[in-house]
């Protein structure tokens, strides 16, 4: 089947949070919104299927889960990326945070050091604060094509006089920066980790979505000694665009972390069965929807880079390898952060990410989401390209 992602689907009627500040269907000039990690695309024909049958045969009552459900996660696992996850190790939350927060917890006693690489998606700060922990930094480099972690700082923190840190979270891939780490770059961490007895909590919310030709690796495929000390969470949210059905999962291979973890799960919402029953029929039939997203993903991409290093200078971007999230430079503007958001809100009606919002390293940048249709893409830059020209920087 042959889907259309330049289709623009009004998604105001259902009270999209990237939509709702809009108040009629969008027209050229409106307010264009391309902030929040979620697409604008309908998700793939078996989930709309599924999710159909189950709203028109009227009973939501209690549900267990399917017993094909976690087959299918499994395999999609397996054939994928190469990990063979047990059943048992498999978990549901509502939300891949949900689940961060309760493994975190449980890898964790309030006071320890959790080591975060910044710039990075702003929960991963608060969710470590509000499990009691301490931030530590660890700053990743931008060589000026691409960030990377910096590894001699990073084993600089297991030594001197601080408490050594107990958790590292990693988001992989990067959101906002768009790094797929190499293999070469994970089993470097993992030889860290291991050799500081450092647990670790993977992020990989975005592991589909990736430029022809480049691979994501998760963690679960280092090897046994990483995933004895580790968690993976991922869910078919982004992927699918199924955010707003609250369902994730994450995968504990530890019997005693994951026992640890269940008692932080006590009252907590276990994901829910249209989440799961979209997710399922996403994982089963969904491949093929997936494989022209990232096409036209990678084609938006492509024009909106390309657009922002010609047409857009000093705006500055590199191609991300992962998501569908670019990360613009806008250091060249001179304006504060306050002040380069404010311009883009109230002269151009665009709203991007506060680039400052994804902590230390984040000033000076913008977020982008390019899950769209390819004419609001066009009709972004084109306001950039005009709100430049009119500052008539020298
Ligand atoms: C890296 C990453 N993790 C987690 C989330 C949020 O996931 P959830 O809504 O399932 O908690 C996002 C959403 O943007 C994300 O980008």
């Amino acid at each position: 089947m042959k889907y259309d992602f330049n289709q623009l689907v009004d998604r105001r009627p259902w009270n999209s949070s990237k939509w709702m500040k809009n108040s009629r269907p969008y027209q050229k000039g409106d307010l264009l919104p391309m902030p929040i990690a979620d697409s604008d695309f309908a998700t793939c024909q078996p989930a709309i299927d599924a999710l159909k049958a189950y709203v028109e045969q009227g009973t939501y009552g209690y549900s267990t889960d399917s017993k094909t459900l976690i087959p299918a996660v499994q395999n999609w696992f397996s054939s994928r990326f190469g990990w063979k996850v047990e059943a048992d190790w498999i978990d549901f939350n509502s939300g891949v945070m949900d689940g961060c927060f309760s493994v975190l917890s449980a890898m964790t006693q309030p006071g320890d050091s959790v080591i975060i690489q910044n710039p990075v998606y702003p929960p991963f700060y608060s969710n470590t604060k509000n499990s009691g922990c301490n931030i530590v930094l660890n700053p990743m480099k931008f060589n000026g094509k691409r960030y990377e972690m910096d590894f001699e700082q990073l084993e600089s923190l297991f030594y001197g006089s601080q408490p050594k840190p107990k958790v590292l979270l990693l988001c992989s891939p990067h959101n906002a920066t768009g790094r797929v780490w190499s293999l070469e770059e994970l089993k470097k961490l993992t030889s860290i980790l291991i050799k500081h007895d450092c647990y670790l909590i993977s992020d990989e919310m975005h592991f589909d979505i990736v430029r022809a030709g480049v691979k994501h690796h998760t963690m679960g495929s280092l090897g046994p000694e990483i995933e004895q000390r580790m968690a993976v969470m991922s869910a078919g949210s982004k992927t699918f665009n199924l955010a707003g059905l609250r369902t994730s999962y994450i995968v504990i291979p530890n019997a005693e972390i994951r026992e640890k973890y269940k008692k932080f799960r006590i009252g907590r919402a276990g994901g829910n069965y249209m989440g799961k029953l979209a997710l399922e029929a996403c994982y089963t039939d969904g491949v093929e929807w997936l494989e022209q997203m990232n096409a036209h993903i990678d084609s938006n991409l492509e024009y909106m880079v390309n657009a922002i290093n010609t047409r857009c200078a000093p705006l500055k971007c590199c191609m991300p390898e992962g998501t569908y999230l670019l990360w613009i430079d806008c250091h060249g503007l001179k304006k504060s952060q306050p002040d380069l958001m404010k311009w883009l809100l109230e002269d151009l009606q665009l709203v991007f990410n506060d680039g400052s919002a994804f902590g230390e390293g984040g000033e000076g940048f913008i977020r982008v989401n390019v899950a769209c249709p390819i004419q609001l893409v066009e009709e972004a830059v084109e306001r950039l390209e005009a709100g430049i020209r009119k500052l008539n920087l020298k």
